[in-house]
């Protein structure tokens, strides 16, 4: 059995230090001519090497593990956020560690522990359903680099940082939209309250119907689960209470999915009930009416996520807070 290929062999082949080498394996070739780094990779193929990782980050005292946690592996939202950051954690050699926590902020702090105690160098935590107050207690006081993700919140740990979209201007733009001079009962389907989100959707969207002279107190809001079944069950209720023609902000597509499918042929969408979503999920254009709805970036937010985590890892100065713009996208439901 051939012994294993050290770096130095790599040097020899390529005739330049080991420190060349090692620099060009950890993506510190800033300062390494373009010939060597040629030369180096040449020889890594030629001789077959690969780091050993194990050696390398105990070495460097690193796992090269970043522990995602997410409140629900079924909806497409945060998968698409985590597809997002993945391509430049592989890049640096990272490997992803995923962890469902059901929006149950029990587990949610059980795994920010399994990451803790298996060894990641930071961790993502998106949509987590704790209190804003209790997120510094519970999520920042390890002093492991952290990103919020899909939360507004303001933390003052220097290991930690956030990531998010802009709910409130997204939301006022659904009422901007909607409104219509046209008689309707204006809802909003929202997710669960405890949710900062939701919050900040609901604000948005009932600010601006008042620019447009409807009242608060003319516009429900029922609240539910993001999930297809909760959409479903609330617009039969709506169905049932309201027999004027409807226009309903629901604040996810998950949601907007189960809602579409309770609406039988004796309504018409849009012109009984029109529809806007938010998140725009991948198959939001294929139901059937294609769904109106507001585009979060969530590829954008999950590498954005991830780059502000290896800043925070590598102490490199950067801003802690990002806030990614919405845009909407009109299709058949409104
Ligand atoms: O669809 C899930 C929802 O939960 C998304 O809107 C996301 O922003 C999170 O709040």
């Amino acid at each position: 059995m051939s012994r294993n290929i050290t770096m130095k062999d790599v040097a020899d082949e390529a005739d330049v230090s080991v420190a060349t080498v090692s620099n060009i394996i950890n993506n510190k070739d800033k300062y390494v001519s373009p010939e060597l780094v040629t030369r180096v990779k040449n020889a890594i193929k030629k001789l077959d090497y690969s780091p050993n990782k194990i050696a390398r980050s105990l070495k460097i005292n690193k796992s090269f593990n970043i522990g995602v946690l997410v409140p629900d592996i079924t909806n497409p939202f945060f998968a698409e956020i985590v597809k997002g950051g993945e391509q430049l954690a592989v890049k640096n050699d990272y490997q992803i560690l995923l962890y469902n926590t059901d929006g149950n902020v029990k587990r949610e702090k059980v795994g920010v522990n399994n990451f803790l105690n298996q060894g990641v160098d930071g961790i993502i935590n998106i949509a987590p359903r704790r209190k804003d107050s209790e997120i510094e207690r519970y999520y920042t006081k390890n002093n492991i680099p952290m990103v919020i993700v899909d939360r507004p919140i303001k933390l003052k740990s220097k290991y930690a940082g956030v990531v998010f979209a802009d709910n409130y201007v997204g939301s006022h733009e659904v009422a901007e939209h909607l409104f219509t001079n046209k008689k309707r009962k204006y809802i909003c389907m929202a997710g669960p309250k405890n949710v900062p989100n939701v919050q900040k959707r609901i604000k948005g969207f009932v600010d601006g119907l008042e620019e447009y002279g409807i009242s608060k107190e003319k516009i429900d809001v029922v609240y539910g689960k993001f999930n297809h079944k909760s959409g479903h069950d609330l617009m039969q209720i709506l169905l049932n209470k309201f027999q004027m023609p409807m226009s309903i902000f629901i604040c996810s597509d998950i949601m907007a999915w189960g809602a579409i499918e309770a609406i039988k042929d004796n309504k018409k969408i849009p012109e009984d009930i029109s529809i806007v979503g938010f998140d725009n999920i991948y198959f939001s254009e294929l139901l059937n009416p294609p769904l109106t709805t507001v585009n979060q970036p969530k590829s954008e937010l999950g590498l954005k996520a991830v780059q502000l985590l290896f800043n925070i890892i590598n102490g490199k100065e950067s801003s802690k807070e990002i806030i990614l713009k919405t845009n909407l996208v009109i299709r058949k439901t409104s």
